[in-house]
């Protein structure tokens, strides 16, 4: 397969870290954005410890000039960016009558604005190129709704009207756009919600566990060879079958 360069936002996650490994385990030149430096070197030098290198790049992608600026550090450490993984994500979950307004803006705008906020640096390079992939990890809760997550499904379900819309204006230039819609996975965010309301969770999964990282990674990866480039407009559910659309 063709070394490309990377960019996944929030790879120091549980679902990120597992990104980040794949590609570069398939070659590719990968690099991530962090908030908190002390954070990110230890996971960088644990990255480096299991034979991954991964390079950095420091900023906020909710921030339109912060998510400018980690473009252009990994651009200047690794080269243009040719896949991009719209991975970083967070959770303020309420039900929707008790949700203040900055648990909606947050949530608004670290899953879905910050999209605008990579891909429109990374876009016009693509397109001058003829080859990209851009690939949004939205969630099972953006197809199916879920009970105190109106802000979290909001973004998730707004992240695949973009793909889909991207998708089309993009076609015909190499560039393919597509989303990975993950189930419950055993990570820190899934961790974070109540043992006993996970346990309910879990019970409707028709695999009967949560899903790893490493299977949603495997997912990411399946629409960046040059043999997927027929896909595009696709939202890959990863979900243990918990969630069925079609
Ligand atoms: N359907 C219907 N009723 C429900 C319900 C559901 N799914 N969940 C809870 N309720 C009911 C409860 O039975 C309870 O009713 P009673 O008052 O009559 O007993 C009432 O709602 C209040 O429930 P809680 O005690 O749980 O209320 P709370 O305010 O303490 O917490 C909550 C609400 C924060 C939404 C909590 O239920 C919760 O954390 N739920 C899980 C949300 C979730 O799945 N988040 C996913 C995080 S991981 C992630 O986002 C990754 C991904 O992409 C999948």
């Amino acid at each position: 397969m063709t070394a490309r360069v990377a960019l996944v936002t929030g790879g120091t996650g549980g679902i990120g870290t597992a990104i980040c490994k794949r590609l570069a385990a398939q070659g590719h030149k990968v690099a991530t954005n962090y908030r908190n430096e002390d954070k990110a070197r230890a996971w960088q030098q644990q990255m480096r410890d299991a034979g991954f290198d991964i390079a950095l790049a420091k900023g906020d992608v909710s921030s339109p000039a912060e998510a400018a600026g980690i473009v252009g550090e990994v651009e200047r450490q690794l080269g243009p960016v040719e896949i991009l993984v719209n991975n970083a994500g967070i959770t303020r979950d309420t039900t929707f009558h008790k949700m203040r307004p900055e648990q909606w803006m947050e949530v608004i705008n670290t899953n879905l604005n910050s999209v605008y906020n990579m891909t429109r640096p990374v876009i016009e390079g693509m397109r001058e190129r003829r080859w990209g992939r851009v690939i949004q990890i939205a969630s099972i809760n953006g197809q199916k709704g879920q009970y105190g997550q109106a802000n979290y499904a909001a973004a998730k379900a707004g992240m695949h009207g973009f793909t889909i819309s991207l998708a089309q204006e993009n076609a015909r230039l190499g560039i393919t756009v597509n989303t990975v819609s993950p189930g419950y996975i055993g990570t820190d965010m899934v961790m974070a919600v109540p043992e006993e309301v996970r346990n309910k969770i879990v019970a409707q999964i028709p695999t009967g566990r949560l899903g790893s990282p490493d299977e949603i990674a495997y997912a990411v990866s399946f629409f960046i060879p040059d043999e997927a480039s027929w896909i595009t407009g696709a939202n890959l559910s990863a979900n243990g079958g918990q969630y069925m659309g079609w």
